[in-house]
């Protein structure tokens, strides 16, 4: 089915029936977990879709409010002073309702019912593969990659990465600080269910002696022998980085302290690395990505997601982007390991 919805230009389907080519209204939503950057995405969304005489809508809470009606106009005060703040201004949630064509529908009538024509989602995968659902009925719909994760194959960087592998690394040096002071092992738990690019990234930026992630098989009593060989050459403590989707930390640092005999600590890093203001580098490619997305609405294009490639803003069609594996950079890991002493 979605073959035929490729790329939905509606520019074209106007012109044969004579009528007006411009977008005039369009919504934009932030879904799955938050990130920091979507407000400087939803800024960037708003003020540019104004600068363009376009009406823009505001939907709370994801699809939740597409169901719901939760759609609200904004202006460019709407979006004044939150370029810096973490969270989103908009909400956001999971909706198993519109995992349904039913739910689908119901947004897609809703959407009619307000005279939307065009909807920026602001999310993961799980929030781009509504999009498409939502493209599939003839919404013009964009997706800009939000999430920590970073976990979107089709691009190199999603909003919220950079924030949240600084705030790891802030907290894996106060760690290391009380480590230090007690000759301990510190085992960090990282978020990432699905992918260990924050563990891998964060581990090199704090100096971890082991990073652990679910894409590189490890073995518990090789790192325990290395850590005593390490211990037998003066060193006094030890940070090791484990990726949430690996779990099992306080495991893990059971069983380092039974082999090693030296104490260990377990911290869970936790939601913490999803909250904070953004850095830049989040702040400059959320608002980049906005942008974009609303020049791809004005020239009548949907069922598009903005990607990061080779430093280049592109955008691809939804399914083909769903379809791409993102791989790990095992590179990266094993020379982490190398110059881990
Ligand atoms: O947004 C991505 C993410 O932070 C993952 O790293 C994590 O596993 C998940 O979301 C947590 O989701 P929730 O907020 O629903 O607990």
């Amino acid at each position: 089915m979605y073959k035929v919805v490729k790329c939905i230009c509606i520019k074209n389907l106007r012109e044969a029936k004579g009528e007006s080519e411009m977008i005039k209204k369009i919504a934009v939503l932030t879904s799955g977990g938050d990130a920091p950057g979507m407000n400087a995405a939803v800024r960037a969304v708003v003020r540019t879709a104004i600068s363009k005489g376009m009406e823009v809508y505001g939907v709370r809470r994801g699809y939740v409010g597409l169901l719901t009606g939760d759609i609200f106009q904004m202006d460019e005060r709407s979006v004044t002073d939150i370029i810096h703040r973490g969270g989103t201004i908009l909400y956001t949630a999971r909706c198993s309702e519109f995992r349904t064509d039913e739910g689908v529908s119901k947004a897609r009538a809703k959407c009619e019912e307000l005279g939307i024509e065009g909807l920026v989602v602001i999310g993961g995968d799980g929030s781009f593969r509504g999009a498409a659902d939502l493209s599939a009925k003839g919404m013009l719909c964009i997706g800009i990659p939000g999430t920590i994760d970073n976990d979107i194959a089709c691009t190199d960087y999603t909003i919220g990465f950079d924030t949240a592998m600084n705030t790891a690394m802030e907290l894996v040096d106060k760690l290391r600080d009380t480590s230090q002071s007690h000759d301990r092992i510190s085992v960090v738990e990282v978020m990432g269910r699905g992918a260990g690019h924050i563990a891998v990234n964060t581990g090199i930026a704090c100096g971890a002696t082991d990073i652990i992630t679910q894409e590189v098989p490890y073995d518990i009593n090789a790192i325990a022998n290395t850590m005593l060989e390490k211990k037998a050459k003066g060193k006094e403590n030890f940070v090791v980085i484990v990726a949430e989707g690996v779990g099992h930390s306080v495991e893990i640092a059971k069983e380092l302290e039974l082999r090693t005999g030296i104490e260990a600590r377990a911290t869970i890093l936790g939601h913490v690395q999803r909250g904070g203001n953004p850095t830049l580098r989040d702040r400059v490619e959320a608002t980049k990505m906005g942008n974009y997305a609303v020049e791809l609405l004005e020239q009548g294009i949907g069922n598009r997601v903005v990607a990061l490639k080779d430093n280049q803003l592109v955008d691809y069609d939804i399914q083909d982007a769903l379809a791409m594996k993102k791989p790990y950079d095992e590179k990266l890991h094993r020379m982490a390991e190398t110059i881990a002493f």
